[in-house]
């Protein structure tokens, strides 16, 4: 099998060496082929989409045929490629890893796809930023494992039909809003992939702690689980972060307290804000009455680009219920005043609030 030719992930926005950042960093992708699950027995969570694709699996193998394709969707460290190196396992086939990006000319894929042997497992992550024209050849290479070789230019140029084997296809987006309609409705199952609850992500820790030989508390594991934004990766990069901690300060043992001491040392908070995103919401809390502001206002307050606030800060902000986007400008919610421990104007001794004062 082939493990180690995953290209590097293309990183577009600016959230540089942040802890708590989805994308995998070198740093990650060093331990994570160490880390992963090789089994569906050893994924974590996802249920359902392990459990349907478990069945799409075994009537395959029971057929003894090739399994349909499968798109993976899911935010970045949910655990897509993981499952598509799962669904090679489990059907005893090699997988050829390759991405959208890595794809620029359709005479590209067709080298790869006409390559490939019975049964084999393509893994095409970003799937959603191939070319136009490979998108119509995979078209035709999912539907009838064929593909039109053009040999010549111009006008003597002919198309060479060319069988291929059949193959499974396993794609991976994290946009999946962005394939187009007729690539979507080629997959025979899609797995749409979660963000993890908290004791889920207690299972992932303990599992990486017992194979990176780190002593763990059950309440250290929960006090990093609960800081991890739902990501098994990110899980896993602050256990080794603790791991440190624990090697240098104490005993090596992961306790809640040397976990919480760590985490705080790295500025991650109980609820996995990390200083960007306290930033943020400070500044909308306390320079603009929790807005509305625009995100330009917001981006120079916090000295950062508004990308880096819009891509980096915002999701998560928004997905934990503190930071609403409104046409009017970004909201801080209640609850974004109670986690910084702030009172919102007009309800505490600090008087009337400047709701409204600096909008846009
Ligand atoms: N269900 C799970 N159980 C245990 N570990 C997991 C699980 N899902 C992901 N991980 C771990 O999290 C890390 C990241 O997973 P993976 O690389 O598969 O994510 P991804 O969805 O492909 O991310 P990206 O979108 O950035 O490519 C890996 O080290 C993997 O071991
Ligand atoms: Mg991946």
């Amino acid at each position: 099998m082939n493990w180690d030719d995953e290209s590097a992930p293309v990183t577009t926005t600016g959230d540089g060496d942040r802890l708590v950042k989805a994308a995998a960093d070198g740093d990650d992708r060093a331990v994570e082929a160490a880390l992963r699950p090789k089994d569906l027995g050893e994924f974590v969570g996802q249920e359902r989409v392990r459990e349907q694709l478990d069945l799409v699996l075994k009537a395959a193998r029971a057929r003894g045929a090739t399994a349909d394709h499968v798109l993976l969707s899911g935010a970045p460290g949910l655990g897509k490629t993981t499952l598509s190196m799962i669904i090679a396992a489990e059907m005893g086939a090699p997988i050829r890893i390759t991405s959208g990006p890595a794809i620029q000319h359709a005479g590209d894929l067709a080298a790869i796809l006409s390559s490939l042997t019975e049964g084999e497992v393509l893994f095409l992550d970003e799937i959603h930023r191939m070319s136009r024209p490979a998108e119509e050849m995979l078209y035709m290479a999912m539907e009838d494992f064929r593909v039109d070789v053009i040999v010549g230019k111009g006008p003597g140029a002919t198309a060479i039909p060319l069988e291929l084997p059949p193959f499974t296809l396993v794609g991976a987006t994290t946009r999946a809003g962005l394939l187009p309609p007729p690539l979507r409705d080629r997959f025979g199952f899609t797995g749409h992939m979660e963000f993890y609850a908290p004791v889920e992500l207690q299972r992932v820790i303990h599992r990486s702690a017992r194979l990176l030989d780190v002593e763990i508390e059950e309440a250290g594991a929960a006090e990093i689980a609960g800081r991890s934004r739902g990501t098994p990766r990110i899980a896993n990069r602050l256990l080794r972060r603790v791991r440190d901690y624990a090697q240098v300060k104490a005993d090596g043992v992961v306790t809640q307290e040397i976990a919480a001491q760590a985490l705080q040392v790295y500025e991650v908070d109980a609820r996995g804000l990390d200083r960007l995103d306290r930033a943020v919401l400070g500044a909308l809390l306390k320079l603009f009455g929790g807005g509305p502001v625009g995100l330009s206002t917001l981006a120079v307050a916090v000295g950062e680009e508004r990308e880096t606030v819009e891509e980096v800060a915002e999701p998560f902000l928004v997905r934990e219920g503190l930071l609403a986007r409104t046409p009017r400008g970004r909201v801080a919610t209640p609850a974004a005043w109670a986690h910084l421990g702030l009172t919102p104007p007009g309800q505490g001794p600090t008087g009337p609030g400047q709701q409204g004062l600096f909008d846009r």
